[in-house]
C-alpha cells in the first residue's frame, strides 16, 4: 500500500516489509509485521492503532532508537542504514515517555536542549523566549521540571522541541495531558509548520486530532496495516451509512424502548442502535426513512424532541468499524 500520488517517488519517509520481532518465553513474535508505506514531504500521516499495535515500536526504528528484523527504510530518499546520524540532525522526536533534566528549571533546561542541538548562543536565548511564549510557559519559566505539572511537562518536551530547526517530525501522543487551550494552540502551531513544509509523523487516541490535521491515515493492528488512505475516502469507504442523532427533552420511557427494539428487529437498514438516558444513535444506511418514520411515532405520541441531527461517520468510526472488520 501506498500513496503513489508523487510521480517522481521521492518520499520524506519510505518504508518497505519491515519487521520487528522479539523472542519472548522462546516463542517468536512479530510486533511489527511486514508493513510497508510512503510518506509525502509536507503532510502530515496520522498513524493510528489501538493499543499495543505498533505504532511506538514504529517510531523507534524510524527514528534509529530500534534496530528492525528485516525490512528497509529511507528517510529523505536515504537509507537510514548507513545515514542516521545524518537524518537525525534534521528530525524532532516527542516520545511517548518524556526525559527530563529534574533539577533544571523549565528556561535552563530548554538553553541547553537548545545549546545541545547547536544554536548559536545569542540566538538560543531569543528562541527559548519565543518558545516558551508560544507554548505558554513564560510564567514558570523559574519552575524546576521536578515540579511541573503532567500537562506542563508535556508542554516543555514539546516546546524544547521546537527550538531547532527540522524537516520531519516524530509526535508519539502529543496531546495526552495537555488543556483543550494547549491542545488547540499545539495543533494550529503544527498546522503552520506543515504549510512551511516541515512533514509530520502523528499518533493519538483522539479522532478529532486526526480529522483536524492529517493528511493520510494509516490504522494498523497487531502490527498489520488494515488501512491506509486519506481521512475523505476512508469516510466514504466506511460511509455507506449515517449516523442520526435523536436528543430527547426527558429520559427514555419504557415505552421508547420498546419501539426503537421493535424498530430495529423489523428493518434490515438499521446497523446499531445506542442509548443514553436521553439519546438515540442510529447507524443506518437509509436514514431518510427510519428518521421519518421515527419523528412521526414520537410526534404522535406526543414525546418531547430537544434536538435532532443526522452526521456522516466520523473517523472514530472508520477507525471502530476497520479494527471490527479485522478481528
Ligand atoms: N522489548 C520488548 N519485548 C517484547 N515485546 C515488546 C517489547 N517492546 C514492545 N513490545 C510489545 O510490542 C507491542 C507493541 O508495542 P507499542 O509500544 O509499539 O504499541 P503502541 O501501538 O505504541 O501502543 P500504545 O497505544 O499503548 O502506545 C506490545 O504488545 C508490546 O508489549
Ligand atoms: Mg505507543
Amino acid at each position: 500500500m501506498s500513496n503513489n500520488n508523487n510521480s517522481n517517488n521521492r518520499f520524506c519517509i519510505s518504508v518497505k516489509n519491515l519487521v520487528k520481532s522479539y523472542n519472548t518465553s522462546n516463542i517468536k513474535r512479530n510486533t511489527i509485521d511486514n508493513i510497508s508505506f510512503d510518506i509525502d514531504y509536507g503532510t502530515v500521516f496520522g498513524f493510528l492503532g489501538p493499543n499495543g499495535a505498533g505504532k511506538t515500536t514504529t517510531i523507534k526504528i524510524l527514528t534509529g532508537i530500534l534496530q528492525p528484523t528485516t525490512g528497509s527504510i529511507k528517510i529523505f530518499e536515504k537509507d537510514i542504514k548507513n545515514n542516521i546520524k545524518e537524518i537525525k540532525r534534521r528530525i524532532g522526536v516527542v516520545t511517548q515517555n518524556p526525559s527530563f533534566e529534574s533539577n533544571l528549571t523549565v528556561e535552563r533546561s530548554m538553553e541547553l536542549y537548545g545549546f545541545l542541538w547547536g544554536n548559536p548562543s545569542n540566538m538560543n536565548k531569543d528562541k527559548v523566549r519565543e518558545m516558551l511564549d508560544l507554548f505558554d510557559l513564560t510564567s514558570i519559566r523559574e519552575v524546576r521540571n521536578e515540579d511541573l505539572s503532567i500537562g506542563q511537562r508535556r508542554r516543555v518536551q514539546i516546546a524544547r522541541e521546537f527550538l531547532h530547526d527540522m524537516d520531519l517530525l516524530f509526535l508519539d501522543e502529543p496531546t495526552v495531558g495537555l488543556d483543550p487551550r494547549a491542545r488547540r494552540n499545539l495543533l494550529n502551531y503544527i498546522k503552520k509548520q506543515v504549510k512551511h513544509g516541515l512533514t509530520v509523523f502523528f499518533t493519538t487516541h483522539i479522532m478529532e486530532e486526526v480529522d483536524y490535521l492529517c493528511d493520510q491515515i494509516c490504522i494498523i493492528n497487531k502490527g498489520k496495516i488494515i488501512e491506509f488512505d486519506t481521512p475523505q475516502i476512508l469516510k466514504q469507504k466506511y460511509g455507506s451509512t449515517k449516523k442520526i442523532e435523536i436528543i430527547l427533552q426527558n429520559p427514555i420511557s419504557k415505552q421508547i424502548h420498546d419501539y426503537f427494539k421493535k424498530l430495529s428487529a423489523n428493518s434490515i437498514d438499521i446497523e446499531n442502535i445506542e442509548n443514553t438516558e436521553n439519546t438515540f444513535s442510529i447507524t443506518s444506511n437509509n436514514p431518510q426513512n427510519i428518521l421519518l418514520s421515527t419523528v412521526n411515532y414520537l410526534f404522535q405520541n406526543n414525546i418531547q424532541i430537544e434536538n435532532i441531527s443526522l452526521n456522516d461517520p466520523s473517523i472514530e468510526d472508520v477507525f471502530l468499524k476497520a479494527l471490527k472488520n479485522n478481528k
